[in-house]
């Protein structure tokens, strides 16, 4: 034998299990043949796997399996069996970005059993736009709990790709993401700025899923969960000097258990989403279809809808969420002294509703309008809300009468500053104080550190908790949207009540921090969005926070024309107006566009996009003929032609194009806006002139 191969020989027992346990081996091809996943054993009884795409590999031979304390799930397995099916339906989503969603995929069960006769199963499901694979423990006889200290799971790269990431938190995803090769991922930037009140970076070496890489020849693979469940969030460990991501499970309160599981219980799924370029990454429904049809039987009442609220004054800090004074002022009086600077009173909460009632908005945010946020921040502090009890100057009988004769709702707001015990303790009776004033959405949140403590917001227990706010609230026909979760890994289909979640880093980090550079919204799609819907909460006209205050130096890193492309680019069945009525008033013809701009959709297109870079989408208008067009870059300008090759043949349609207007720049001038119209049709093709951060959008009304 040559000494090469003599010396290699060690490692392709460990890489390959062809070699070793024969007969193991299973192939399992996509549909349309575009995708594989195969599976085998080697000789020590360990399963591995493998991921082709288009003819080339996209993930090499990977470890999978479980370290826990009952079971030795990762080797000393013998196959049992293995047997494949075919999968292909059709679904309509509640809301959505297309009307209906193809639900076509192989599937592999690869039955395993240890010495003991215990049955371990490794599901995986080949689509065209990718697989997803998970772990699955049946009941059987043998002790039911199942105590997992590490997972196993392995994703070995091909090459030092392209990596858009944010690092592996324990508790918060406000990260702004970075862009590097596998080789080069590193956490200590981030720990040395510290730029996130409640972040927990522990690894160096750890990212958030989903992250999105692009390899040398242009394929696009996205590593990520869906259907997170009763389980620790996925982050995963890399080893930059082998181009291999691990995975690494958050753990609980005992920092050595990960979760602790009854059986018959299955993993949340780890999906591979893969795509010759960009745009089919942000096409891909993977991770929509690897989760459970709706469990809600009547959903009449769950309406994707566009708000306006008292919010975006607090982070401008023209008012805030408390009605006290600062513990230091009622020190000084010894008495409760109101700080007047309230913003949730009621003369401005009608201020919203007329605004809402008058430009056709359909829900009003009123954060800061219940007793407790004088000592929300900070504090790691059970007891702090009460959610059924407004501020004396917050009349809520006068309110909701108000807004229901305006034809408007008031969308309640439940910060619990991760007191969740306590909001636990309450939810019934907040839901129940919700439904009486006809309430029908709340707003969640979790700022600051978990209680119980040692627990983390991406942890098993959270995750949980997290599940059981979309089930509660369903009960109540409450939609939801939650701030501060974990990242949402596709369970909008399972409860499309749960609208949104923000789960990243938000357009409030614009008003009080170095905000989102101009590239954040060229990626958000590609990595946090593909788990679900964000509320980013877009549309600010008054970009520069010098308006509100002279010192101020923070600023909206966009033009105003990409804020409104944005409506169309960051999908959400939930969005938000989110500047102050007095600046949309100002520039109503800039603000037809938000007033005109659906949130729910028949059909989407990419029309062009790289990660990082720009996007271009159309989406038509549910039950319409109507499109709408969103494009958007990041620091540097652009030229776009599109074409409306999308519209039917023979309609004509009216162009309204919102571009940059003349000089315009996201630093030094952000505010023109150019509007014109035109007629167009089919094969047309519109030149927009993206401004640097900037942006245009268009409506395409049929006549
Ligand atoms: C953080 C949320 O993201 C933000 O929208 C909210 O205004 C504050 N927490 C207060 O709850
Ligand atoms: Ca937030």
């Amino acid at each position: 034998m040559n000494r090469f191969l003599f010396l290699l020989l060690p490692f392709l027992y460990l890489l390959a299990p062809t070699l070793s346990a024969q007969g193991t081996l299973r192939t399992l091809h996509s549909p349309g043949k575009l995708s594989s996943i195969s599976i085998g054993l080697n000789k020590s009884g360990e399963p591995f796997y493998k991921i082709n795409y288009r003819g080339k590999t996209a993930v090499d031979w990977s470890r999978l399996g479980f370290d826990t304390k009952e079971y030795k799930l990762h080797s000393g397995f013998s196959l049992r069996s293995a047997s494949t099916s075919t999968h292909d339906d059709t679904w309509t989503p509640v809301w959505g970005e297309v009307a209906q969603i193809r639900d076509h995929y192989n599937e592999l069960e690869y039955r395993l059993s240890d010495a003991t006769g215990c049955t371990f199963i490794i599901r995986c499901r080949a689509y065209d736009e990718g697989v997803g694979f998970r772990y699955e423990l049946p009941r059987q006889d043998c002790t039911p709990t199942v105590t997992i200290t590490d997972e196993r799971t392995e994703f070995q790269m091909t090459g030092d790709h392209t990596a858009w990431w944010i690092p592996g938190d324990y508790d918060s995803n406000e990260h702004v993401y970075s862009t590097t090769a596998i080789s080069a991922i590193d956490n200590v930037w981030y720990n040395r700025e510290h730029a996130i009140s409640t972040q927990h970076i522990v690894k160096m070496k750890n990212v958030q899923t989903p992250i999105t890489m692009k390899t040398a020849d242009g394929t696009h693979i996205a590593l990520a969960e869906a259907a997170l469940a009763d389980f620790g969030a996925l982050h995963l460990e890399t080893d930059v000097k082998n181009l291999k991501f691990k995975a690494f499970l958050i753990p609980s309160a005992d920092s050595t258990v990960k979760s602790v599981n009854t059986m018959p219980f299955h993993s949340p799924w780890r999906a591979v989403l893969l795509s010759k370029d960009a745009a089919g990454i942000l096409r891909s429904k993977l991770i929509l279809n690897l989760n459970e049809p709706c469990k809600i039987k009547d959903v009449s009442w769950i309406k994707p809808q566009k708000y306006v609220g008292v919010w975006w004054e607090m982070h401008v800090g023209l008012a805030t969420w408390d009605y006290e004074a600062t513990a230091d002022m009622m020190a000084a009086t010894g008495r409760e002294v109101k700080n007047g600077r309230h913003g949730a009173n009621t003369a401005n909460v009608k201020r919203y509703i007329d605004f809402a009632s008058k430009y056709g908005f359909d829900g009003v945010l009123v954060e800061g309008w219940n007793l407790g946020w004088k000592d929300w921040f900070g504090k790691w502090k059970d007891e702090v809300f009460d959610f059924a009890k407004p501020y004396p100057d917050f009349d809520m009988d006068e309110l909701s009468r108000y807004a229901k004769e305006k034809g408007v709702k008031i969308i309640a707001h439940h910060e619990t500053s991760s007191a969740v015990p306590s909001y636990e303790r309450q939810m019934d009776a907040a839901y129940a104080y919700m439904n009486k004033y006809g309430q029908n959405a709340v707003k969640t949140g979790y700022v600051g550190k978990i209680i119980p403590k040692g627990e983390w917001h991406d942890g098993q227990w959270m995750n949980n908790h997290y599940l059981r706010v979309a089930e509660r609230t369903a009960q109540n026909r409450i939609m939801v949207d939650m701030h501060e979760p974990v990242r949402p890994s596709g369970w909008h289909r399972s409860w499309p009540n749960w609208m949104a979640c923000e789960a990243a880093r938000g357009q409030e980090f614009n008003a009080w921090s170095t905000g989102n550079p101009p590239e954040h919204e060229c990626i958000l799609p590609f990595t946090r969005i593909l788990g679900g819907p964000m509320d980013y909460t877009p549309g600010i006209f008054e970009v520069r926070m010098s308006a509100y205050d002279p010192n101020k130096k923070e600023v909206v890193h966009t033009t105003v024309a990409k804020q409104l492309a944005l409506y169309v680019t960051l999908y959400s069945p939930l969005q938000m107006a989110a500047d102050l009525p007095e600046n949309y008033e100002k520039r109503l013809d800039v603000f037809q566009f938000i007033r005109d701009v659906p949130v729910d959709w028949d059909d989407t297109r990419i029309l062009d996009a790289a990660v990082g870079d720009y996007i271009s989408t159309a989406r038509r208008q549910k039950g319409t003929h109507n499109w709408f067009v969103g494009s958007i870059t990041d620091e540097n300008p652009r030229n776009t032609t599109l074409k409306l090759d999308f519209l039917p043949a023979g309609k004509t349609y009216e162009a309204t194009i919102y571009a940059d207007g003349a000089g315009a720049h996201w630093e030094s001038n952000p505010y023109p806006v150019s509007i014109s119209k035109r007629k167009v049709r089919k094969g047309d093709t519109l030149s927009l002139q993206l401004a640097a951060g900037g942006g245009a959008a268009v409506s395409l009304i049929a006549q």
